[in-house]
């Protein structure tokens, strides 16, 4: 008997499933991160192209694809690709979130935030941790709590990871921080460039 596969339609139907009773985070994160870890099982439920690299344009060796967006629950799914040397710098979400590994590795430094939050154009960011993160692990996303992050694809070929965020962070306020000088750049993407 051959085992059946689970798929990216299954992970959509179980998270709608789950959101549509409106759970707090804790519970996202409890039955969420169980239904990513069988996605990111499984690379064959994602099609090839979505995880690659661009090839092209300003990004050309990052990959930023849109699996999955329902408007009513805010529930956005994404592959997003690192190749190798790619970079993102601190940046935070406003949502939460969860990112599962499904192919290669990655670093993920968290930052967190210790200044008083009285200047919107400056903060104090510490070093909290730093992990590498390999297939079948995820990491979570706090609002506020613990979701400012950096990447690095350390490695010589691409890292794939699938995004599940709570709400579409196209058009979404959020910020970068430049760790030297301690300012704060908003950002806010037009298309699906998340991560
Ligand atoms: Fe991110």
């Amino acid at each position: 008997m051959v085992a059946v596969k689970y798929t990216l339609d299954d992970f959509v139907q179980e998270m709608d499933d789950l959101l549509a009773n409106q759970p707090d985070n804790e519970r996202i994160f409890d039955r969420g991160s169980d239904y990513l870890s069988r996605l990111i099982a499984n690379p064959d439920a994602i099609p090839e192209r979505f995880r690659l690299p661009m090839g092209s344009g300003s990004r050309s060796n990052h990959g930023s694809w849109l699996l999955h967006h329902n408007p009513d629950s805010g529930l956005l799914v994404t592959a997003v690709v690192w190749g190798p040397g790619d970079h993102a710098a601190p940046h935070d979400h406003r949502t939460w979130g969860m990112i599962g590994v499904m192919d290669n590795a990655l670093t993920e430094t968290r930052f967190r935030r210790v200044d008083d939050h009285d200047r919107d154009d400056w903060a104090q960011l510490e070093l909290d941790r730093s992990s590498v993160v390999k297939p079948g692990e995820i990491s979570l996303l706090i609002p506020e709590v613990d979701e400012i992050h950096q990447m690095d694809n350390f490695t010589d070929r691409p890292t794939v990871e699938i995004h599940v965020y709570g709400n579409d962070l196209r058009g979404l306020e959020r910020v970068r921080y430049d760790l030297e000088t301690g300012a704060i750049k908003q950002m806010m993407t037009e298309k699906y460039d998340n991560c």
